[in-house]
């Protein structure tokens, strides 16, 4: 998190009395922070991948994939496409600012994979997302225990981080959620 979108949180934090609980509102305005959290999900998607089943025939980049074949997809092959993604491996969440995010082909981002069975609950994700982070930036000071080196992640199939990813943290303000 930067410090800029900690100032999104502190803004946020000022409007409310002690202990008062965010609003729907409050969500819209943590546009910095789902940029953040977009970004995080394009570069390490939680699910690897689903099957598909080809409805008719399909050409694609020079191969016919014949009506009935099951077909894998796998967002990291999307969104580590420098074709789509101007330096892929680079933490980079402005990418999802509206006029970039408009500026890319349909199905750019599949995290929550797309079409008609896409994630049913990709709205309470980011509920879940954005209101846990307002707590933890609010309420906590942390940092990583582990070295750089240290700091990486295997898939068993879902992204763990190879140490836990030991954290240290600070209550620096009273936590009382309605
Ligand atoms: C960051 C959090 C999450 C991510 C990245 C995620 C991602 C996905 C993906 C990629 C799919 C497959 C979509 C497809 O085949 O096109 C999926 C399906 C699904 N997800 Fe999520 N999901 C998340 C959170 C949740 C939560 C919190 C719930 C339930 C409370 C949930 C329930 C489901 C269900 C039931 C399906 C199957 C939908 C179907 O087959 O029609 N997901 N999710």
């Amino acid at each position: 998190m930067t410090a800029t979108t900690h100032a999104e949180h502190e803004e946020i934090a000022k409007s409310k009395q002690d202990g008062e609980a965010l609003t729907w509102e409050d969500l819209t305005k943590m546009k910095l922070t789902w940029r953040v959290a977009q970004e995080t999900l394009r570069m390490v998607p939680p699910i690897f991948g689903s099957f598909r089943r080809a409805l008719e025939d399909i050409e694609f980049d020079g191969y016919v994939i014949p009506k009935g074949w099951q077909v894998f997809w796998a967002p990291c092959v999307t969104h580590m496409d420098p074709g789509i993604y101007h330096e892929p491996t680079k933490f980079e969440p402005s990418r999802f600012d509206n006029h970039a995010a408009a500026a890319r082909p349909p199905y750019s981002f599949v995290a929550f994979g797309g079409g008609p069975r896409i994630c049913p609950a990709m709205e309470l994700a980011r509920v879940e997302t954005l209101v846990t982070m307002h707590y933890l930036v609010r309420h906590f000071r942390w940092r990583l225990c582990c070295g750089e080196k240290d700091n990486t992640f295997v898939r068993d199939p879902l992204p763990s981080p190879v140490n836990g990813l030991p954290v240290e943290l600070d209550h620096i303000a009273p936590l009382r959620c309605s």
